[in-house]
């Protein structure tokens, strides 16, 4: 899909990968309408768009918000003309909880309810206008816990394979349209997604968090700005899955050829990362 003349909605664009989509995209030629939850960082962003003069508009936007999420997308689709939409469901936190026993069940529906349903809630908003249009592209945000199950991460594993099964079911459902997919399976990008977590757990302390901050700081190899070329070169090449970096394929490769054993594989590297 080209993006000039296309309108670019993206959610989560207040930081990190979310950020470097909306302003790539607004230099690739899209109409960007950029969401996210907190307002100053979105309007940060809006800032550094307008210093190259792009065109992004901004919308405070809770993804996990049933209503704001139907109200979004009433005031945004008869703006959108017959205009092809690309749709980019990057919002996502991550919870620094621990083990499942020490998850609670508040924090585990807390994340399901903006990683999963935030991407169900935007596509099922916006997917009368792709049908009506016959055409447009939908980008979700999975991750490399989306192709393999780790210790620690249950919520956000459980949340992650849920984007991927939506996204792999509508690429089926889509076959013979001119609608598009992409799941995209991020292996570790420099963002401030582990710095956001705050510790939840009841044994969690904040040296726990900084030391797994400074691990996620050491091991994230990609950059978001590379992340969200990747992303938007997908796009345009309609490429239906994307896995991102090294590490992405190494856990992409290692969790298909071991899908039993990869769990003892990689049990010792998590455990030093995120065990508390
Ligand atoms: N950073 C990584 O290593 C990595 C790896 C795999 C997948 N991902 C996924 O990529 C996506 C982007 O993450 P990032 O690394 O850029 O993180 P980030 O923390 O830098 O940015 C996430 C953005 O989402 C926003 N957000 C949080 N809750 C929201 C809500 N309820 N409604 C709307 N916006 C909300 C935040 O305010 C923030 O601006 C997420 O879905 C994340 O799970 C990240």
């Amino acid at each position: 899909m080209n993006l000039i003349k296309s309108v670019l909605i993206v959610t989560g664009a207040g930081s990190g990968i979310g950020r470097q989509v909306a302003l790539q995209g607004a230099r690739d030629g899209a109409a960007v309408i950029a969401s996210d939850i907190n307002a100053a960082t979105l309007e940060e962003t809006k800032q550094m768009g307008d210093k190259e003069g792009l065109q992004i508009e901004v919308y405070t936007l809770d993804v996990a918000d049933k209503k704001a999420v139907s109200d979004f997308a009433e005031a945004i689709i008869p703006q959108l003309k017959g205009q092809k939409l690309l749709l980019v469901n990057n919002a996502g936190v991550g919870l620094f909880s621990g083990n499942f026993y020490n998850t609670s069940q508040d924090d585990f529906e807390w994340l399901i309810n903006i990683n999963l349903w935030g991407v169900i809630r935007m596509t099922k908003a916006f997917y009368p206008y792709f049908i009506k249009q016959n055409e447009g592209h939908i980008v979700n945000l999975s991750s490399v816990f989306g192709l393999g199950g780790f210790a620690n991460q249950t919520a956000y594993c459980t949340a992650k394979f849920g984007v991927r099964g939506f996204t792999e079911a509508l690429r089926m459902e889509l076959i013979g349209t001119n609608i598009y997919t992409t799941c995209v399976h991020p292996g570790g990008i420099k963002t401030n997604i582990m710095r956001s977590a705050t510790p939840k757990g009841p044994e969690l302390t904040e040296a726990m968090h900084l030391k797994a901050i400074a691990t996620f700081d050491k091991v994230a190899m990609t950059t978001p700005e590379k992340a969200a070329r990747l992303i938007l070169n997908a796009v345009k090449r309609k490429k239906q899955r994307l896995v991102i970096g090294n590490d992405g394929r190494a856990i992409d490769s290692i969790t298909r050829l071991f899908p039993v054993a990869y769990s003892k594989i990689f049990k010792r590297k998590m455990d030093k990362a995120f065990k508390v």
